[in-house]
């Protein structure tokens, strides 16, 4: 959802009251800007402290991220991971869940199509990504439903087609209009980071990153060089898929789950977090990439817009809506934030 009109007026207004007032469209926005103000809050400038490189050499635990939790199948573990997405995710399939992306009134028409997605993943199976087992229970075919709805979420503009059906509006942008002319470049990152003169770090990729900071990042785990070339991202579907899995994959701090491991339950809820009633499920997922923006505020249009996206997709893929288990793991109505915004005055 990088709507570009709604863009302006939303980083101006941060309040959790006016974000909870039908101001959907802008929550993704406020996130962005809401990271400028706090640094020491990585939540919602999408800043995790644990990712790609520094991951693999040694957190959380100690032990390689991405790959502590993806074995292969054949050592009868209770988790495990095997085979490849296009075994059951086809491009027809891809073709039903974004049928209008392009269309004359998209944004990106032409950009997105499956053999991107199909490229960009990847990388990411041999973590897990849509090959995950779990005590010989196949997660794959919902992970991608789930991180899939996010995307549609996140890139649809069915709000702006009244006449038409908004679950069929995903991929309908590839990055936020960046009309407050925010350059996203974090001083406090400059000597990690440094920001490339010229360019701005706004929201790019099928789940958007913003902040020097985060193309640093996602630079170091793809290998591209993101920090003076973000607009790679624009250009190319493949890197902004990647982008988006990378996301998803990934823990926003060290010794937090990662959305991935929040949906496929390979994260077991601690005393404190059955407290504060997070429970491993799609929900979770919203809390890990939005938290108190999204969740802990009862239902929100934009909560529900995810989930209908979610039920919507599994239908499409074979899976059933039925499958989605029950409403208090679906939603994250009630969840308190895995990373809560301290300036969150309302
Ligand atoms: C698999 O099942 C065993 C036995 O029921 C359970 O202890 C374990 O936590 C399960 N594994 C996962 C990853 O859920
Ligand atoms: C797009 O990005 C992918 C993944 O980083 C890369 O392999 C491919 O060469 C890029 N395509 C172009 C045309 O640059
Ligand atoms: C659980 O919550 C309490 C109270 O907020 C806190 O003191 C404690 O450190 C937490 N425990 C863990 C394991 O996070």
């Amino acid at each position: 959802m990088l709507r570009a009109n709604m863009e302006y007026k939303c980083s101006v207004i941060l309040t959790k009251a006016l974000i909870l007032s039908a101001l959907v469209n802008c929550v993704h926005s406020a996130a962005a800007a809401a990271a400028g103000s706090v640094r020491l809050t990585p939540m919602y400038g999408n800043r995790p402290v644990c990712t790609g490189n520094n991951c693999r050499a040694g957190c959380p635990g100690k032990s390689t991220y991405f790959r502590k939790s993806c074995t292969n199948c054949n050592t009868h573990t209770s988790q495990c991971c095997d085979g490849v997405i296009n075994d059951y995710f086809q491009n027809d399939q891809f073709e039903n869940l974004f049928s209008n992306r392009d269309s004359f009134e998209a944004h990106a028409k032409g950009f997105w199509d499956y053999h991107s997605f199909i490229a960009a993943s990847a990388h990411y199976q041999p973590y897990g990504f849509g090959t995950t087992y779990i005590n010989s229970t196949f997660f794959g075919t919902k992970e991608v439903a789930a991180f899939l709805a996010h995307v549609g979420a996140r890139t649809s503009c069915g709000n702006e087609v009244a006449s038409k059906e908004p679950l069929e509006w995903g991929l309908c942008y590839n990055k936020e209009i960046n009309s407050n002319s925010n350059n996203y470049c974090d001083e406090h990152d400059k000597n990690v980071y440094p920001c490339a003169p010229g360019v701005a770090y706004y929201g790019r990729g099928a789940l958007p990153i913003y902040w020097n900071y985060n193309y640093g990042e996602v630079s170091k785990d793809l290998k591209v060089d993101l920090l003076n070339h973000p607009e790679y991202i624009e250009q190319n579907a493949t890197l902004s898929f990647q982008v988006a899995i990378w996301r998803w994959m990934t823990p926003i701090m060290e010794h937090q789950p990662s959305a991935h491991d929040v949906f496929t339950g390979y994260w077991k809820p601690t005393k404190n977090d059955s407290l504060a009633k997070r429970v491993s499920g799609f929900g979770a997922t919203i809390n890990v990439l939005y938290g108190d923006l999204v969740c802990g505020q009862g239902d929100n249009e934009f909560m529900n817009s995810i989930i209908s996206h979610y039920l919507y997709y599994l239908d499409l893929m074979g899976v059933g809506r039925e499958k989605a288990g029950p409403h208090e793991v679906l939603s994250c109505a009630e969840q308190v934030a895995f990373n809560p915004t301290p300036s969150s005055s309302p």
